[in-house]
Parts: structure tokens; sequence; C-alpha cells
């Protein structure tokens, strides 16, 4: 009934003619039916000369991060509108990396899911624990807590649209993937918040990425977890073998 979603987040990587190269060779090795979702988030400078590649195929095109008002004297920042001129569908919003090292907060990320959300575009939400978190057994509440923040004033109606990726923090880039019994518990406390802000139905639509060295070879038993929707995908997405074998999981 969750239409799996597979996203490729290629961060601060990839020339333009790079970036073209990529989704060539990913689009020459597809195969996908509509069972599941297809994204590449690729940086701002290669949106729009990778948007015209996809138009008619089964891949969709994200951002990896938004400002959260319409226009304006911001130096620097990208608005929701301009991302959907240049064929954007999703957004990535509060990836930890952000959160990190440009002191993004949680309210910062509400605001900006708001902003995407009413330009029309479909929020990827990221939160995820530390490893000092993990350890001094806090990680639910801090990822839970993430969630009920970033979600603060978003309606039942608009959830729709919105995907979660749980990424913990401690298995990003590190080749330190969470266990598949770990992602799960922490996917099913994740969907039981929302069950509680917005009732079952709500809940048991929407899809919870992991993220966090997601590979060729643990992509299929991560996606075997009930409540795993999909994958949020780093340094694998940034090779068209790897990231096609991800994209067809079985
Ligand atoms: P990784 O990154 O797959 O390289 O661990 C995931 C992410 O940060 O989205």
């Amino acid at each position: 009934m969750r239409t799996p979603i597979i996203a490729g987040n290629w961060k601060m990587y990839k020339t333009v003619g790079e970036a073209v190269e990529l989704v060539k060779a990913l689009l020459g090795g597809l195969n996908v039916g509509n069972d599941r979702e297809v994204v590449v988030c690729p940086p701002f400078t290669a949106l729009y000369a990778v948007r015209p590649l996809l138009v008619g195929t089964s891949v969709a095109l994200g951002a990896q991060n938004v400002y959260h008002e319409r226009e304006g004297a911001y130096t620097g920042e990208i608005a929701p509108g301009m991302l959907v001129d240049v064929g954007c569908k999703y957004v990535i919003i509060g990836h930890s990396e952000r959160r990190q090292y440009f002191g993004e907060s949680d309210a910062g990320v509400n605001r900006k899911l708001h902003a995407a959300r009413a330009a029309g575009l479909r929020p990827i939400v990221c939160v995820g624990e530390s490893k000092p978190q993990r350890d001094a057994g806090e990680a639910e509440p801090i990822v839970t807590g993430q969630v009920r923040a970033a979600l603060e004033g978003v309606s039942a109606e608009h959830m729709a649209d919105v995907v979660i990726a749980y990424e913990p923090i401690w298995a990003i880039g590190t080749g330190d993937t969470a266990t598949p019994a770990d992602a799960q518990a922490m996917h099913l406390a994740i969907r039981r918040t929302l069950a509680e802000l917005y009732g079952d139905a709500v809940a048991q639509a929407v899809r919870i990425q992991y993220g966090g060295s997601v590979k060729p070879d643990n992509i299929d038993d991560l996606m075997a977890q009930p409540d795993i929707d999909g994958a949020l995908v780093g340094g694998a997405s940034l090779k068209a073998e790897s990231f096609l074998r991800i994209v067809h999981y079985r």
C-alpha cells in the first residue's frame, strides 16, 4: 500500500557534466515498474541540466535544501518556488549535515517544511540520533521528538506529501549501517508517533526511508523490514552501478 521510495542524495558532488553523465547511465540501466519511486537529488547547480533528461522517465528530481521564504534579500538562498520552477518534485529538509554544520534547528526544519509544502514540493524530512545519544539509550525519544517538532502545524491531509528519512548520524558515510532490526525498531517508533499525531490511517500511509551507509549488499535486508519504505542513499548513489542495484532491491 505504501510505494517504496529510493532517493539518491548526491551531496556536494558532481559538476554539471558529471551529473548529466550519471543520469544517462542510470536511465540506461533502469528497469522498474510503478511499484517503487526513484528520486535523484543533485546539487543545485546541476538541477536545470538534469531536468530535461528525466521528463517522461520514472525518475523524479529533488533538491537537497531550500529556504523558507518565498523570495527576498536572502543572499545565497534558494526559494521553494525556484525549485518547483526548475522541475523539482522533492526536497530534502533537515539533513543531519545541515543541522550539524549549518546550525539548522528543529524550528527551522519546521519552517522549511511548511514553505516547501506550500509551494507544492514534497519534503523528505531527515531525523536521526548521534552515537552518544544512542549509547545513552536516548535514540528513540530524540528521534520521535525531532519528528514531532518537524511536523508542528502540519495537517493530516498534508501528510500524504511528506516522506520521513530516519538517518542515524553515526551510520552516515561511515560504512556502519544500523542493523535491519534496529532500523525497523526506530521506524516503528516513528510510525507510532505519527499514529499519535494523526491516527492510524495516516501513519500507515506515510513513507519512512532509512539512510546511512545503504549499499548494494544491505539494501535487500533493509527493504525486507515491514516499516522500511525506501532508502536515502548518499555515497552509493554517486555511481550508476551501485545505485541501480539499490533501486532494483529484491
Ligand atoms: P551515506 O549518506 O549513504 O553516504 O551514508 C546518506 C545520507 O547522508 O543521506
